[in-house]
């Protein structure tokens, strides 16, 4: 095999190994899955005691005038949940962190075919366990169980107390959700917020 060919080899499965180790191997979210999150997800009210409803995304930034919403997507993997936003809220500023190459590779040609649907969306190369994502007004990850109580910390140095958190398949231990999303033949979304 050539040694270029072989670095890349490596190079490759090293970083998905890295993720594997980190947090979860990358496992794509199915389409309806994230169809599913973006069509659903509830923004409630900033101050509890008032009356007003609770609101889909769409109708709340709609209501509140408010131009943009932050998202990030800790363990974006191809991007595909930032550009799924990213299609439907195209005023939102839609990040994504991982370690694996492979994903993170195909998540830039999508992109690439699609400059202007998805001049939003921000594909970036890092450990999110040491970045700094506290701009967020909503976080979506699905990682496997091993890692929540240093993410669940993570969010906790992070965060501030109006973001949503929308985590796929196992809920966080310990904390209420202020909603569960399920869908037929897919796993919940467990949406929590001021961890
Ligand atoms: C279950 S996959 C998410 C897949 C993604 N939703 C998609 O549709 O492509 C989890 C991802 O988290 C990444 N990951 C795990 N730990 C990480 C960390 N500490 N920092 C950045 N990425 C991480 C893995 O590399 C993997 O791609």
């Amino acid at each position: 095999m050539p040694p270029l060919l072989l670095f890349f080899l490596l190079v490759i499965v090293g970083t998905m190994a890295w993720g594997s180790l980190l947090a979860a191997p990358w496992v794509p979210t199915l389409s309806a899955q994230r169809k599913l999150l973006v069509d659903n997800l509830v923004i409630p009210p900033p101050n509890p005691s008032l009356s007003s409803p609770n609101d889909r995304l769409v109708e709340r930034l709609r209501k509140e005038g408010k131009k943009s919403v932050t998202l990030y997507d800790l363990g974006c993997g191809s991007g595909s949940i930032l550009f799924e936003f990213a299609s439907r809220y195209p005023n939102a500023k839609c990040i994504g962190y991982d370690v694996s190459l492979l994903p993170l590779f195909i998540g830039a040609m999508i992109k690439l075919r699609h400059p202007v649907r998805y001049k939003n969306v921000s594909l970036r190369f890092g450990n999110f366990f040491t970045k700094h994502f506290s701009d967020a007004d909503v976080v979506v990850a699905f990682l496997m169980q091993k890692a929540y109580p240093k993410f669940i910390a993570t969010l906790k140095r992070e965060l501030k107390p109006h973001a949503l958190v929308a985590i796929e398949a196992w809920p966080l231990p310990n904390i209420e959700p202020i909603q569960t999303i399920n869908g037929e033949k897919l796993v919940p979304w467990y949406v929590y917020r001021g961890l």
